[in-house]
């Protein structure tokens, strides 16, 4: 058997189409992957403006469909169905995507196919590596924060997650109070790297409480409160601070994630998989200092790491053209009813 997808994501503030294959004998492949950013729209702002993504994602998924089609070398009614992120995420990208598929449905008659996006990331290591379950899966992002194991394609158990901001989040507004360019991950990971990770005492907040559930929001307030106490008295924030006060948050981060995750690490060996494996996703997977000390974790405790390449952490149509193929290849799809959900948990 072989099934192609075509898949279309416009969740937040990337429009993305793209197509993917998979069969029997070759597993899968992505014949083309095609993302467009935003940035510079939503550049003055200092976030992303719902209005101008969802006005940007109507006027952009045409060109990106027809980019994906070609790039794979073919034509819509080649494909079997239209995968389509249909939450959770802002309700105008996510509904401009999703008539976008249903109008290409309706015209090709092919099947509809609604994903939800973060199963789409979560599914991830499945195209990439084709990890068999259950694994383990930590989901950390500019919007996300949470561990899931992974059953099947349509089982997904939440151990515990972010109960305030996603650690993404949480370093861009790390980066805006430092006076960082955004997006704050890489450039407070760059500033970090000639700091000293113990020159402030910050929180490590929640460790003290059983479970997997983390709290980001009151280490930023600390590190601001710490900022101001580094301010010299014209305001300004010397280039050693700067790199401390990154490093130090930096390692706040780090230490929360890496002692959740020996918690997520030690729930999944009950379950005793046939080949235990970690696998990370997310735009905050790109951390190298995050990254090691998730590997650590995961090699004392026997289990193999594994993060798919960058460009299929973050958002991106492949995951959810693969998602979708996931869920098809169970015979499930959907029909022209498909609605739009701007909160969807797995
Ligand atoms: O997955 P992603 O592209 O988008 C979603 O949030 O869905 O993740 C973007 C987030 C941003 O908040 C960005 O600051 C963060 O990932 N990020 C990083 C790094 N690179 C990107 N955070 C820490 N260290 C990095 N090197
Ligand atoms: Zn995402």
């Amino acid at each position: 058997m072989t099934l192609t997808l075509l898949g279309i994501e416009s969740s937040c503030d990337d429009t993305a189409a793209a197509v993917v294959r998979w069969s029997e004998q070759d597993g899968a492949q992505i014949l083309s992957n095609h993302v467009a950013g935003q940035e510079a729209l939503h550049a003055d702002f200092g976030g992303v403006v719902p209005e101008i993504a969802a006005r940007a994602h109507t006027e952009k998924l045409d060109h990106m469909v027809e980019a994906a089609l070609q790039g794979a070398g073919l034509r819509l009614k080649d494909c079997d169905a239209i995968a389509v992120t249909s939450g959770p995420g802002l309700i105008g990208g996510v509904l401009a995507g999703v008539m976008c598929a249903k109008g290409l449905s309706l015209a090709s008659g092919l099947p509809l196919v609604g994903v939800n996006h973060l199963a789409g990331h979560a599914l991830t290591p499945r195209l990439t590596d084709g990890l068999p379950f259950p694994y383990l899966m930590l989901l950390v992002s500019g919007g996300h924060c949470q561990f899931l194991i992974v059953h099947a394609a349509d089982r997904f158990e939440r151990l515990g997650g972010t109960i305030d901001d996603a650690p993404g989040e949480a370093f861009d507004k790390i980066a805006r109070i430092l006076g960082l360019p955004q997006p704050g991950g890489p450039s407070v990971e760059r500033a970090a790297l000639e700091g000293d990770p113990k020159a402030f005492a910050l929180p490590r907040p929640l460790l003290d409480r059983p479970g997997c559930d983390m709290s980001f929001s009151g280490l930023k307030t600390a590190l601001l409160r710490a900022r101001d106490g580094a301010l010299a008295a014209d305001g300004s924030l010397a280039r050693a601070d700067q790199c401390n006060l990154s490093a130090s948050f930096q390692a706040a981060i780090t230490d929360v994630l890496a002692a959740k995750t020996k918690r997520a690490l030690a729930a999944y060996a009950a379950l005793a998989p046939a080949v235990p494996t970690l696998a990370v996703a997310g735009g905050v997977a790109a951390n190298q200092t995050i990254r090691a000390a998730l590997a650590a974790q995961a090699e004392s405790a026997g289990v193999r790491f594994t993060a798919p390449p960058l460009a299929l952490c973050t958002d991106n149509a492949a995951m959810i053209a693969w998602a979708g193929l996931e869920r098809f290849r169970l015979g499930e799809s959907d029909d022209l009813t498909l609605s739009a959900r701007p909160r969807w948990p797995l």
